[in-house]
C-alpha cells in the first residue's frame, strides 16, 4: 500500500519533470539569457555615465537630493541648483563624504531662483562652462498647491505655473543651445501622475504638470534630428517635503505632511528608476502604484467614468 503510494508520487514527479522539460525549459532558458544580457548592457551603460555633466534642479531636498546621490555614485559631474545655498552646500558635503568617485569631481553649487526666468542665463552659462559641456539636464524643482478653484487667488495660479512650468521651459532654452552645439543632450522633465490626470483641489499643480507634458512632447519631436533626447517622468506620491512647502488658496504655506505623501515611495527608489529610464532613453515613464496607473487608462478610455469618480472625490474632501 505504502510502496504503491510512493510509486504514484514518483510517477507524478516524473510527469511534472517531463512537462517542465517540454514547456518550462524553452521559456526559462531564453528568459535567463535575456536577463543576463540586459544586466550586462545596463552595466556598460552605467559605466558610460562616468564623467557625464548633469545639472539637477531642486537638488537641495527630496527627489532632487536623491537624484544627486544616485548620479554622483556613478561618477557623474554634478551642477546642483536651487534657491537655498546652505542646503546645496550640505548636499555637496554629504556627497563628497559618502562616495569616493574616481576621478573626483566636486559638485558645483549654483544657487538660483528658477522663477527669475529673465535673469539666470549668465549664471547658468558660467556653470556649464566650468566643464565646457552639459550632457543631462534634470528639471526637477517644483512646488505644489492645495485649495479650491473658486477662492484661489490668480496670483497663486501664476506662482505655481512659474515654479513648475515656465522655470523648466526657460532653463531648457538656456541649456539647449549648448546641447545642440555639442550634438547631443538629454533633458529629463519631472512631471507627475497629476500631469496625466487632474484631481480635485490641485488645479494649479495639475495644470502646470499637464503643460509640461505638452511642451516636452513638442520639443522631443522638433529636436529629434539634433540628437536631443527627452524623458518625461510622472511619479506618484513620494515621501518628501513637497506637501509641507505647498501653497494654499491665498499663497500661504500649507505646512502639513499629507498622509498620501507620507506613505509615498522613498525618493531613493524613484531616483533609481529615473536613472534606469535615462540609461534606456525612455520617452516617458510613469512611476506609480497600480491604482494611479489604472486612473490614467480610465481617463483615456472611459472619460465619463473617470469624471464621475472625481466628482465623488470632490464631494467628500
Ligand atoms: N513628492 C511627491 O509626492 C511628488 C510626486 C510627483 C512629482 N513630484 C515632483 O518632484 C519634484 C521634486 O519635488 P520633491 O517632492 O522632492 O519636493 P521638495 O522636497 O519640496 O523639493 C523641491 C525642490 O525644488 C526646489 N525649488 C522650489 N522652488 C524653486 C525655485 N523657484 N527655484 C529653485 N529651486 C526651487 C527646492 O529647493 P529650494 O527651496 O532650495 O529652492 C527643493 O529642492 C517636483 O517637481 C514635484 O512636483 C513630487
Ligand atoms: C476657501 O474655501 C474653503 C471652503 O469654503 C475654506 O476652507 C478656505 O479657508 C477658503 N480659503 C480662503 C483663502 O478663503
Amino acid at each position: 500500500m505504502n510502496i504503491k503510494r510512493q510509486e504514484e508520487t514518483l510517477m507524478g514527479w516524473s510527469i511534472m519533470w517531463w512537462l517542465f522539460k517540454l514547456f518550462g525549459l524553452p521559456i526559462t532558458i531564453p528568459w535567463l539569457i535575456y536577463h543576463f544580457l540586459d544586466i550586462m548592457q545596463q552595466k556598460r551603460k552605467r559605466a558610460a555615465l562616468s564623467s557625464k555633466v548633469i545639472m539637477i534642479t531642486g537638488a537641495s531636498s527630496g527627489l532632487g537630493e536623491a537624484l544627486a546621490h544616485t548620479f554622483y555614485r556613478w561618477g557623474c559631474r554634478l551642477i546642483l541648483v536651487s534657491r537655498r545655498k546652505e542646503e546645496l552646500e550640505r548636499v555637496k558635503n554629504d556627497l563628497m563624504n559618502t562616495y569616493q568617485t574616481i576621478p573626483t569631481h566636486p559638485p558645483i553649487v549654483l544657487p538660483l531662483d528658477l522663477t527669475d526666468i529673465n535673469n539666470m542665463k549668465d549664471e547658468v552659462s558660467k556653470a556649464i562652462m566650468v566643464h565646457g559641456r552639459i550632457d543631462i539636464l534634470i528639471n526637477n524643482a517644483g512646488i505644489t498647491y492645495r485649495g479650491e478653484v473658486i477662492n484661489t487667488s490668480v496670483d497663486v495660479d501664476l506662482k505655481v505655473m512659474m515654479s513648475n512650468y515656465f522655470s523648466q521651459v526657460a532653463l531648457s532654452k538656456i541649456v539647449l543651445p549648448f546641447m545642440i552645439e555639442q550634438k547631443s543632450g538629454h533633458i529629463v522633465g519631472i512631471s507627475s501622475v497629476q500631469g496625466r490626470i487632474a484631481i480635485p483641489f490641485r488645479s494649479a499643480y495639475a495644470a502646470s504638470k499637464h503643460a509640461l507634458q505638452a511642451w516636452y512632447d513638442t520639443t522631443r519631436a522638433e529636436l529629434f534630428d539634433k540628437n536631443i533626447k527627452i524623458t518625461v517622468i510622472s511619479p506618484g506620491y513620494i515621501k518628501t517635503s513637497l506637501s509641507l512647502n505647498a501653497l494654499t488658496e491665498n499663497g500661504q504655506v500649507y505646512g502639513l505632511m499629507d498622509k498620501t505623501t507620507e506613505n509615498g515611495y522613498q525618493p531613493e527608489f524613484v531616483a533609481e528608476c529615473i536613472l534606469k529610464s535615462v540609461l534606456k532613453q525612455e520617452k516617458e515613464v510613469t512611476i506609480a502604484p497600480f491604482s494611479p496607473k489604472v486612473a490614467i487608462v480610465l481617463r483615456t478610455l472611459f472619460p465619463s467614468l473617470f469624471f464621475w469618480i472625481m466628482q465623488k472625490r470632490a464631494k467628500n474632501k
